[in-house]
């Protein structure tokens, strides 16, 4: 641990510290109480689309077990504790209301409550209906209409009791890897696809805005409404070759501008356009399914961003000689599906820099997180943000009851000094979530990715606190970083 070489440093009066999940990630019991199949239950049961052909079916089994982990959150002194609601339980196949499913949620805002810890609700983390992927998902504008119905659905329910409220997390996944690259459900691999399910996705936020708005959503009733996007951090793998500099902008382009632009600005870049040019989903050009009035909607302004963020990249352009082994992520196999390319058109490489890397080989350096917090803060005048999930991927043992992640310890450490130092800068940063409270389903990597801050025993349900767990507990409860 290099903790010790830094400054005990303290956090302002009321920032917020928690710990994240998603629904699809934790609860299991997929078939229960109403709850039909989500596009996640679908894409994992597809042949080598899943490490070890792992599901969501068990999990971490959370839903039979909410009692039991809202004791642990309390135990980390968590103030705040981010979920998302499952769409397949509450409008089961994006159909009618289902009371048991909202039930659910219920019970678990009124035993967080009971336990003083505020709930974070994430309306969107991935798990949309079967019946609505099978009608095109996000890649169809009535996907945002749906979503609109099931997100007041889950509003008028909660709203008593809960203040705040994300439509969506990460945008950028569900539409880039769900549609152009095919790592995520639905495994689809369509080129500009992605960009015509980012703008969906982002059009259902922004219909979602306006409509809780108008059902007393705003700060002077309490409420406080935003979106949270995993943006990147770029740079050109070699500053002085004018192609990887050309691609480092067009990534940051296809990555992060295709969100802040309609988003902050009302508009999208025009070297989105250029960039684009030529590329069609279904025989026409992305803009095609922007609408008058779509921009508007998108841009409603908000009173928080959620940034999740765990890494940055160099950018080579091809052609681009490399031996493989020194490309990132070259090293780990995870699914036998055949992977397309998550940004349509841009052909590039992320080599190795030599920073240390988590063990998904992805590079370590927090000083990308407080580039990335000072550029929202200084170039689109971002509103008060919430780093929403931070956190790594490590491969954990139980010893005698204790698991020793130094190096988890380490990296929130860094990221949460990185975050400070934003701050210092002029960044508005009022909370910290850890990703995750519980190690979980992690996507195509299934359950060997852990990321908790608990150790779960997938045989046994067991949970074990990490000493990241019991360190985090500490810097929560003190406000502070020790030295
Ligand atoms: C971001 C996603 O929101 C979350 O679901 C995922 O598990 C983490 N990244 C780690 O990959």
């Amino acid at each position: 641990m290099t903790s010790s070489i830094y400054q005990a440093r303290t956090f302002p009066k009321d920032f917020l510290w928690g710990a994240a999940t998603a629904s699809y990630q934790i609860e299991g019991a997929i078939d229960e109480d109403g709850r039909t199949p989500s596009n996640w239950d679908t894409f994992s049961k597809v042949p080598g689309a899943i490490l070890n052909g792992d599901t969501g079916e068990v999990a971490c089994d959370h839903y039979h077990r909410v009692p039991e982990d809202v004791a642990l959150m309390k135990r980390l002194n968590l103030a705040s504790y981010r979920f998302s609601t499952a769409w397949p339980r509450i409008r089961p196949d994006g159909g009618k209301v289902n009371q048991a499913g909202l039930d659910f949620y219920s019970r678990l805002v009124d035993e967080l409550l009971e336990a003083d810890i505020a709930p974070w609700i994430t309306l969107y983390h991935w798990d949309l209906p079967q019946a609505l992927e099978g009608q095109g998902g996000w890649t169809s504008r009535d996907t945002a209409y749906r979503f609109v119905e099931y997100a007041t659905t889950v509003y008028d329910e909660l709203s008593d009791r809960v203040d705040n409220w994300t439509t969506l997390n990460e945008p950028w996944c569900s539409a880039f890897l769900g549609y152009s690259g095919g790592q995520h459900a639905p495994g689809r691999q369509e080129g500009v696809a992605g960009i015509v399910a980012a703008h969906h996705l982002m059009l259902a936020h922004g219909l979602v805005v306006n409509e809780l708005r108008g059902r007393g959503a705003t700060p002077e009733n309490g409420k406080s409404l935003g979106i949270t996007l995993n943006p990147t951090v770029v740079d050109p793998y070699d500053a002085d070759r004018p192609e990887d500099v050309d691609m480092t902008r067009r990534i940051d382009g296809l990555h992060n501008r295709v969100f802040f632009e309609p988003l902050f600005r009302g508009k999208y870049a025009d070297d989105l356009a250029a960039d684009t040019e030529g590329l069609t989903f279904q025989g026409r050009p992305w803009q095609d399914w922007v609408l008058e009035g779509d921009l508007e909607v998108i841009s409603a302004p908000l009173d928080v961003l959620g940034i999740n963020f765990y890494f940055g990249n160099a950018i080579a352009a091809k052609p681009f000689e490399i031996d493989p082994d020194q490309v990132l992520g070259s090293r780990l196999v995870h699914s036998d599906l055949p992977r397309g390319n998550p940004y349509p058109g841009a052909e590039f490489v992320t080599p190795r820099t030599g920073r240390p890397t988590t063990a998904r080989d992805w590079e370590i350096d927090p000083v990308w997180l407080t580039r990335l917090l000072t550029r929202l803060n200084d170039e689109y005048g971002a509103p008060p943000v919430y780093i929403t999930e931070n956190g790594a991927y490590y491969d954990d043992v139980v010893e005698d009851g204790a698991v020793h992640d130094t190096a988890r310890l380490d990296y929130i450490d860094k990221h949460l000094r990185a975050t400070l130092d934003a701050m210092e800068q002029g960044a508005d940063v009022r909370g910290y979530f850890a990703w995750s409270l519980l190690d979980n389903f992690e996507w195509s990597y299934g359950y060997a990715h852990r990321f908790g801050i608990v150790h779960v025993d997938f045989e046994t349900q067991e949970r074990t606190v990490k000493d990241s767990g019991l360190w985090f507990a500490d810097v929560a409860a003190d406000n502070r970083l020790p030295a």
